[in-house]
């Protein structure tokens, strides 16, 4: 996404330079945390911070990910953004780059960066999954840093007992007491030294085949490990384990959302404690990916989750959610002050559309290149509802203004193996007035082969719209 000029509540401000100036002048562009929607950082680039992993320091959050670039699984580096309400996200560094040589240099694989303070050196210590392109000479690798937006030093694999770990999927969990733990596809934990520069023991063998990124929270005397199904970039549903003690035994309760629902279409990274008000929420973080347009089209799916004894879920999903500041609970995203629908005259369809009767929602539906929508709207936000289904594809997206100047534009996906709709793109907060988002058919949609061959992803590349919701 490219944000070429923008009104933020009356200020025209030139985004594509990269001043970091901006956002500390700039209002909130988002005031809900949203799922399934490109979000914008302060340079007016989408936030790139996928596998990712929140760390918490003084009243700041920093979001560690992985940078992606489109049509290759190259590793791009790792980025930080830091936030004070978890909605707006301000571009920090690149924390670890892309290394000269050999592990995490060139046309390798880095993933899944998750960064703990370790309470002995007080050093920002990041763990990493790192590969070969071909995800055939995984490890897991550790990097270390003075400050928490780093830059932050490669020291290679992380030893147990001399040797390195040779696994893919990781997540990293730190304990009330301080302890660091590292934690494997399958189920494997290993606890750290104190410094977290190795391992000291393996406390927990490997219990369910597959378990893909994993994610570990506490909440009073119990652990829950959370984790996904081994299907590549497509979504499953992710389920979870609990236990009293890291060295089990682990019971596997349910799937963390309803079943079928995939996890609402994401892939678990981590769960983030918000301990800022008097309740604490505990906040799922899943990645939506989009492969191989994980750059510009890759979401995130952040809801909060239901914590009541050992069970945890998320039965509804929440396109935008606030956490009370007052409370700390989450409650619901802005009041929509009207809904704009596929008759009104203000959604104009270009090409060759059709309604869709089989499939519900009703909606409209193209795959012919040459077609495109565009609803107009007054007002200070709006939101494109879309049903993604499985031959969904890419959507080319860009909102204009009153003089049809673009502001932003942006691809988004609309596959999913099931049809549901969605928000597909969200407006940050703009200044009062009338603007245009128009959306055509990019021509492809998400797919990938897995080592064996086997194609998944979607069977076309259709984009549907259903409605657009605005406020005043
Ligand atoms: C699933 C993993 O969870 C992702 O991090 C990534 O490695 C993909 N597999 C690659 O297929």
């Amino acid at each position: 996404m490219i944000i070429r000029s923008y009104a933020y509540a009356g200020l025209l401000l030139p985004l594509v330079t990269f001043s970091h100036s901006v956002s500390a002048k700039t209002p909130g562009r988002y005031d809900a945390i949203h799922s399934g929607t490109p979000w914008i950082d302060q340079r007016g680039l989408p936030v790139s911070a996928h596998g990712g992993g929140i760390t918490k320091d003084g009243d700041t959050y920093y979001l560690f990910g992985e940078a992606h670039r489109d049509m290759t699984n190259a590793f791009a580096g790792f980025n930080c953004y830091s936030s004070k309400d978890l909605a707006n996200w301000r571009f920090e560094s690149v924390a670890l780059p892309v290394q000269q040589s050999g592990a995490l240099g060139p046309n390798t694989v880095g993933e899944r960066p998750k960064v703990m303070r370790s309470p002995t050196t007080g050093k920002f210590v990041m763990f990493m999954h790192a590969d070969a392109i071909d995800y055939r000479g995984q490890f897991v690798g550790y990097a270390t840093a003075m400050n928490i937006t780093g830059p932050y030093a490669f020291q290679g694999p992380l030893l147990f007992n001399g040797k390195p770990i040779a696994k893919w999927d990781m997540g990293a969990f730190q304990d009330e007491d301080g302890t660091g733990y590292v934690l494997l596809h399958g189920g494997d934990i290993y606890r750290l030294a104190d410094d977290y520069r190795s391992v000291r023991e393996h406390i927990n063998k490997a219990m369910a085949h597959g378990f893909e990124s994993p994610a570990m929270f506490r909440k009073g005397k119990t652990y829950y490990f959370l984790g996904s199904n081994l299907t590549g970039w497509e979504r499953n549903d992710n389920y979870y384990f609990t236990a009293t003690s890291l060295n089990g035994p682990w019971t596997r309760q349910g799937t963390i959302a309803p079943e079928g629902t995939l996890t609402w279409n994401s892939q678990t990274t981590f769960v983030l404690p918000i301990a800022d008000g008097k309740k604490t929420t505990y906040m799922f973080m899943g990645d939506r990916w989009s492969y191989p347009r994980q750059a510009s089209a890759a979401t995130y799916v952040w809801q909060p989750l239901i914590v009541t004894g050992t069970k945890i879920t998320m039965p509804v999903y929440r396109d935008a959610w606030r956490l009370d500041a007052a409370t700390g609970a989450a409650k619901p995203g802005p009041a929509i002050s009207e809904t704009i629908v596929a008759t009104d005259k203000r959604v104009r369809f270009a090409g060759t559309w059709r309604q869709e009767a089989a499939i519900e929602p009703a909606h409209h539906v193209t795959d012919e290149s040459s077609s495109s929508f565009s609803v107009t709207f007054t007002g200070t936000q709006a939101s494109l509802i879309s049903v993604a289904r499985p031959d969904g594809g890419y959507a080319y997206i860009t909102l204009r203004d009153r003089l049809g100047k673009e502001m932003i534009s942006s691809t988004v996906d609309m596959y999913s193996k099931y049809p549901v709709s969605g928000i597909k793109f969200v407006t940050p907060l703009l200044a009062r007035g009338t603007y245009t988002i128009s959306a055509s058919v990019v021509g492809d949609g998400w797919y990938w082969r897995n080592k064996k061959g086997e194609r998944s992803g979607s069977a076309g590349h259709a984009i549907t719209f259903e409605r657009a919701e605005v406020r005043r």
